[in-house]
């Protein structure tokens, strides 16, 4: 890491543990994908669909930080859900994007954060069909390897007013909250240059954080979506919250550059998000 003076030798630490696990699930997740992939069960509907890759990756990710950090706790997509007693917790989406995944789509990501006493200190999504990964520590930056040559660090887009912005969203497995999200994006679409739907919330997070998107907004997010992303954002220079006043969350989650952070958030508000 090439600015290591503003953060903690601890958060470090987590951060190259992160960055192990991330590479390893991701490289079994992009080497292991099985031709005749198949969901292997559902969750909120039949369209939340979980894989065996999902579930392998999780166990894979788990195990690597509890050998090197026993008494750490852990929140995963896939079930993990222990306290730990060192204050320290891990939170994982060990593939987020699973639909992309399932069709052979490339915008999916490994996410794996790491929070002390509930605040989030370092995070990593590894996009590897994308060759690219994106990291932050607290207080240390954003910072990504790709296809240039060692680290570059990442800078959020200078600022573009909404009408110029490009926005990307994402929408829930629920059939009525897809509904009201979609009447929500009609009564945007008009106001920002353009609306993407990628289908990976941490890598929209990270393309915020990439100066790539001008904003992203979201309502529905669990904490493993978001939580390396949202810390990604932040130490790029976007700014993230949810309703006005408050931390991004299941409610509402929204990443953009300082210009459009505030009315991008009141027109959602307006909207009924
Ligand atoms: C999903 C993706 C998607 C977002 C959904 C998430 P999953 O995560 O991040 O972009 O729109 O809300 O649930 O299910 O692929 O891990």
């Amino acid at each position: 890491m090439s600015d290591v003076s503003t953060t903690d030798p601890l958060h470090e630490e987590l951060l190259k543990i992160a960055r192990q696990a991330a590479r390893r699930a991701g490289d079994l997740l992009r080497d292991g994908r099985p031709a005749d992939l198949e969901v292997a069960a559902t969750k909120s509907s039949p369209i939340d669909v979980v894989t065996e890759m999902d579930i392998a990756a999780e166990k894979l990710i788990t195990g690597m930080i509890s050998d090197l950090r026993p008494q750490d706790g852990f929140l995963g997509e896939e079930g993990a859900a222990t306290e730990g007693s060192s204050g320290i917790r891990w939170v994982i989406d060990p593939l987020d994007g699973t639909v992309n995944y399932l069709y052979g789509l490339p915008t999916w990501a490994v996410s794996i954060a790491a929070e002390q006493d509930g605040e989030r200190v370092a995070g990593v999504v590894a996009a590897p069909m994308r060759g690219e990964t994106y990291w932050a520590v607290r207080g240390g930056g954003a910072w990504a390897t790709g296809a240039w040559d060692g680290e570059r660090r990442l800078t959020r887009r200078p600022g573009a007013p909404l009408d110029q912005a490009l926005v990307s969203t994402g929408f829930n497995y629920v059939a009525e909250v897809r509904a009201q999200q979609a009447e929500v994006a009609r009564r945007l679409i008009p106001l920002v240059r353009d609306i993407r739907r990628g289908g990976s919330a941490a890598i929209d997070l990270c393309d915020v954080a990439a100066g790539r998107l001008d904003g992203y907004y979201e309502r529905g997010l669990h904490p493993w979506d978001l939580a390396a992303g949202d810390l990604i954002a932040r130490e790029a220079g976007a700014v993230t919250g949810g309703r006005p006043g408050e931390r991004p969350s299941r409610d509402l989650t929204i990443a953009a550059t300082p210009e459009v952070f505030e009315p991008l958030q009141r027109l959602l508000v307006d909207f009924g998000v």
